[in-house]
């Protein structure tokens, strides 16, 4: 087989599409499969490689389709099988890759196994399930808590037992240790591996194996009032458990009985816990995603650390991937800023690693204000007031400037941002120098300089507001300087080491200039420099 052909994964960029959200094609607001497959020509012009869909599974929709009732049929709010499978066949022929959400940690309380598991203490399918007695006050077990607020366990009347939740109480944790469980799991991979999709992301892999014992977990020294609930405890003993990588490494054998599959995992944990992840020699994900830069402060100097602590903390031979922004995490244009958002592009697709862009972001779509009224997402429902709400995030893409923005001849599910008649596919797509020209132009050059994509990460040292480091090898090097300020400055040429020209500004204005002595960076702008390549200036 050949090797670029196994690598497609390091070399390629991905692309998170949230259905919902996409395109609809059946005028009921909300997105479907079809409309993704209207779409595909967006995600080529653009230049990504992979598509991740969030779940399209059947779904009582509890949690938007985290909650699964059938994990190998497609929810009829997408569309059908014969859709996907028409999806399938429209990306590969497109040259892009699929990837589908694998939510193995929970499925819906409406799951025939659930149902089953809660009929009665002695049903085959009971121990599928987390059960435990109360506490001796009748009390939860433990002091376990669910992510989006109040306690992990939900009694059940019936039996007089708890289950576990690690998220809504309509979302009851599947026992992992139960080894029909795996199986069960396992066997839905391979239905969509035979279908022909690339790989997973799968959800909350670090959730998957819990304390054996049940320990409680200890208290949050750094609790700050004005955070979620949740975060009073320490996940200590309920996630992130040794005996998670094995389970892991079994999942990653499922994807190797087939051809070129990728195994990422959704992991929000330190980067030093993190890169465990990888398994023990790399038999676990192949791409643990690395969601530091979601939470950073936005400083040269805040994201110079994380780059160097990732370097440092990956083994040897793993891959680094990058995130920006996703379905759970305010918009990156809101989180650092209108002004800087051509340097975070500029960032994500320059560092060492695989990318993966969130739905919109290439258009630089900020984070919606939802009136009360509107609120959908439970973790909002739950715990509201304090900002966690994630449908400012999730709001529909933004097209044309026509009503409803191209998504729906219907009223969305969710508010359009009013700024969609400018801020739109159609629009930016036409205009020199937008966001969107920005995106395209730096997923060519990454294209067309090989050291963007398997080059090795040197930092420079640079002060301030800039970030500066090369990418090299045996190809060329190039030189990336960042200026995260809101004020000019400048890199003296000892510190880029060479003579070169400037390949792309984030500005897109000065392709071709020659850079001798000094490289002056105006505010907030970002410069690939290195040796001219064909086709690259103007
Ligand atoms: C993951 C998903 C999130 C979901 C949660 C529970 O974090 O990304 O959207 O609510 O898992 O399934």
């Amino acid at each position: 087989m050949d090797q670029d052909e196994r690598d497609w994964w390091r070399r390629g960029i991905f692309y998170q599409v949230y259905p919902r959200s996409f395109q609809d094609s059946n005028g009921d607001g909300v997105g479907d499969l079809r409309g993704i497959i209207a779409r595909l020509p967006h995600l080529t012009r653009l230049g990504v490689d992979a598509v991740w869909l969030s779940p399209i599974f059947t779904s009582p929709m509890a949690d938007f389709g985290y909650d699964i009732s059938d994990y190998t049929g497609i929810d009829p709010l997408f569309g059908s099988m014969e859709d996907f499978d028409a999806l399938v066949a429209a990306a590969h022929d497109s040259g892009l890759k699929l990837i589908l959400d694998l939510v193995p940690n929970h499925t819906s309380d409406q799951h025939p196994w659930f149902i089953e598991a809660k009929s009665s203490r002695d049903n085959p399918k009971r121990d599928w399930y987390i059960w435990r007695d109360g506490a001796p006050d009748g009390g939860p077990p433990n002091n376990w808590l669910s992510e989006f607020g109040g306690s992990a366990w939900a009694y059940d009347e019936a039996s007089g037992q708890y289950y576990y939740h690690a998220f809504l109480a309509q979302q009851p944790d599947l026992n992992w240790r139960n080894r029909e469980v795996r199986d069960a799991i396992y066997d839905v991979m391979r239905f969509w591996l035979r279908k022909g999709v690339d790989g997973f992301r799968v959800d909350v892999i670090w959730h998957l194996i819990k304390d054996a014992e049940f320990r409680d977990n200890p208290p949050n020294p750094h609790y700050r009032e004005g955070r979620p609930p949740h975060e009073k405890v320490l996940t200590q003993y309920s996630t992130d458990q040794l005996e998670v990588h094995a389970v892991i490494t079994e999942m990653r054998r499922v994807t190797e009985e087939f051809d070129n599959r990728v195994l990422i995992g959704e992991i929000y944990l330190p980067l030093h816990r993190l890169v465990a992840y990888y398994g023990n020699d790399l038999r676990g994900a192949q791409m643990p995603f690395n969601f530091a830069l979601l939470s950073t402060l936005w400083s040269a100097r805040a994201v110079e650390q994380i780059v160097a602590d990732y370097e440092k903390a990956l083994p040897p031979g793993a891959w680094p991937n990058w995130v920006l922004g996703n379905h759970d995490r305010p918009r990156v244009a809101s989180r650092v800023g209108p002004a800087q958002v051509p340097v975070a592009a500029m960032l994500l697709l320059t560092l060492r690693g695989t990318p993966t862009l969130y739905y919109g972001d290439e258009i630089g779509m900020h984070q919606v204000a939802i009136a009360p009224d509107q609120v959908r997402d439970p973790f909002e429902k739950n715990v509201p007031g304090l900002g966690v709400g994630r449908d400012g995030c999730r709001t529909p893409m933004q097209w044309s400037a026509e009503r409803h923005a191209g998504f729906s001849t219907a009223t969305p599910w969710l508010p359009l941002a009013q700024d969609y008649a400018s801020d739109n596919v159609a629009r930016l797509e036409a205009a020199r120098g937008s966001i969107l020209d920005l995106y395209k132009a730096l997923i060519a050059l990454r294209r067309k300089l090989p050291q963007l994509v398997h080059g090795s990460y040197e930092p420079v040292a640079a002060h301030g507001d800039v970030l500066l480091f090369r990418r090299r090898a045996a190809e060329g090097v190039a030189v990336i300087a960042l200026n995260f300020g809101a004020a000019p400055a400048s890199v003296s040429s000892s510190a880029i080491g060479f003579s070169n020209e400037v390949l792309l500004s984030t500005f897109m204005d000065r392709q071709g200039e020659k850079v001798e002595g000094v490289l002056d960076l105006r505010a907030n702008e970002g410069v690939i420099l290195g040796p001219p390549v064909d086709g690259v200036t103007e």
